[in-house]
């Protein structure tokens, strides 16, 4: 990737951009803020506030329930929600669409429902050395629950998925695969196609948690044909605890509930309950509506940039911040993959990633310090942890150049 300074490629309008996130504009610690921790959580544009705010003061009712208007008018704008989501991804159809907590709970539903119903003793579970801890943790519960085995597949010294090796291990005991799209530590960008293509070649779904490819890169399920995709709305822009989990309609079908309670039934004796269609199935008790029309209004925002020009830019960000961290020296870069998104880990000589974090923050510059939920990541590389910068469209050269001099600054003192 050729470093070419951004701000001369861009189509964005940077600065009318970050004029729309209120937050980019404070001070912290006597500095304007550089905010480096996107992958962590991303900032909100005042159309995501205005849209919250518009449904508390004049919308608010409670979904499905009420035959009266105002109820009718907040689950309009709940489903419009959902058939946003359902255009973001390119997903066939909404009831494919369930609202979650985020991929959190996206993961913890699948691998429940889906354990359930199709794990058994001595099957396998299939995931990658670099997965979050939110895509190992569910899996091993179900596991340990009928008797099934987590298996891994590796990484090489890039942080980079060996491809052969993975196809190697879907085995016929292998019941499902669940991958990262994009590492939030390493920003390696795996091969979801190849994977989901030799997988189905063997009859096994994929689940993918797109937590760190929705913010950066336009989403086609059905062109990448995954059976399972979940990602979570406060990294896209969105509220906190708003996330989508798509099936396909084949899968969720054949699962049980996750929860039970009201809205997912269809009639409930004490002998017997049948359970409603898809999505109300799988979308118990009352949802987090104002976090839904938050989240449209966050995919609305993206939209109108456009993904393709966010991938550009951002691409073209994190090879000049590359290029100029390179100028440190005793640099170490955790993660060096060909296909890579915006996120840079590294560390410097000896010094401990929280030494050079709480150093930056007080230069106005948010970055994230230690295993980034990826201990297993860290073991793999045999460190504690990493000092992570993370890119939106909204960072900008400065940003970096304050980065580098941040981190100059930090190793002189420390070094
Ligand atoms: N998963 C989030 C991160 O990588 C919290 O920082």
């Amino acid at each position: 990737m050729e470093a070419t300074t951004p701000t001369t490629v861009s189509k964005l309008n940077i600065e009318q951009i970050r004029r729309d996130f209120p937050l980019l504009s404070r001070d912290m610690n006597g500095k304007p803020i550089v905010f480096l921790d996107s992958a962590a959580s991303s900032q909100k544009p005042n159309s995501v506030i205005e849209a919250i705010s518009h449904y508390y003061r004049f919308q608010h009712a409670n979904v499905h329930r009420g035959v009266y208007q105002l109820s009718q008018e907040a689950t309009t704008a709940f489903e419009v929600a959902r058939d946003k989501v359902r255009d973001f991804i390119h997903a066939p159809s909404s009831p494919e669409i369930i609202f979650v907590r985020g991929v959190t709970e996206g993961i913890n539903l699948v691998a429940s429902c889906f354990g359930r119903k199709f794990l058994k003793e001595g099957d396998e579970v299939l995931i990658t050395a670099m997965e979050h801890h939110s895509n190992i943790v569910p899996w091993q519960l179900i596991c340990e629950e009928k008797g099934a085995h987590l298996r891994v597949a590796p990484i090489n010294e890039a942080g980079e998925l060996i491809l052969e090796e993975f196809e190697k291990m879907l085995s016929d005991k292998v019941r499902i695969v669940a991958t990262t799209h994009v590492s939030n530590t390493l920003g390696t960008i795996n091969p979801i196609r190849e994977m989901v293509a030799m997988a189905h070649a063997k009859g096994i779904p994929v689940l993918v948690d797109g937590a760190q490819a929705t913010p950066h890169m336009a989403i086609d399920v059905q062109a990448l044909d995954v059976d399972f995709y979940t990602f979570s709305g406060h990294k896209v822009f969105g509220p906190t605890g708003i996330g989508v989990l798509f099936g396909k309609e084949k899968w969720l079908n054949a699962m049980p509930p996750y929860h039970g309670g009201g809205e997912m039934i269809k009639t409930v004796t004490f002998e017997k309950t049948t359970y409603a269609e898809l999505p109300h199935k799988f979308e118990a008790g009352t949802p987090d509506i104002a976090g839904v029309i938050g989240l449209g209004a966050a995919l609305d925002y993206i939209q109108e940039i456009g993904l393709d020009a966010i991938t550009q830019y951002e691409n073209t960000l994190l090879a000049y911040a590359i290029k100029r961290l390179k100028e440190v020296p005793g640099i170490r870069f955790i993660g060096a993959a060909k296909n890579k998104a915006s996120v840079v880990s590294f560390l410097v000589d000896n010094i401990h990633p929280y030494d050079l974090g709480t150093i930056l923050d007080k230069l106005g510059i948010a970055v994230r310090t230690g295993h980034h939920c990826t201990q297993p990541l860290m073991d793999h590389f045999c460190i504690p942890g990493t000092v992570r910068a993370s890119f939106a469209f909204y960072n900008t050269v400065e940003d970096i150049d304050r980065l580098v001099d941040g981190v100059k600054k930090a190793v002189a003192m420390l070094g």
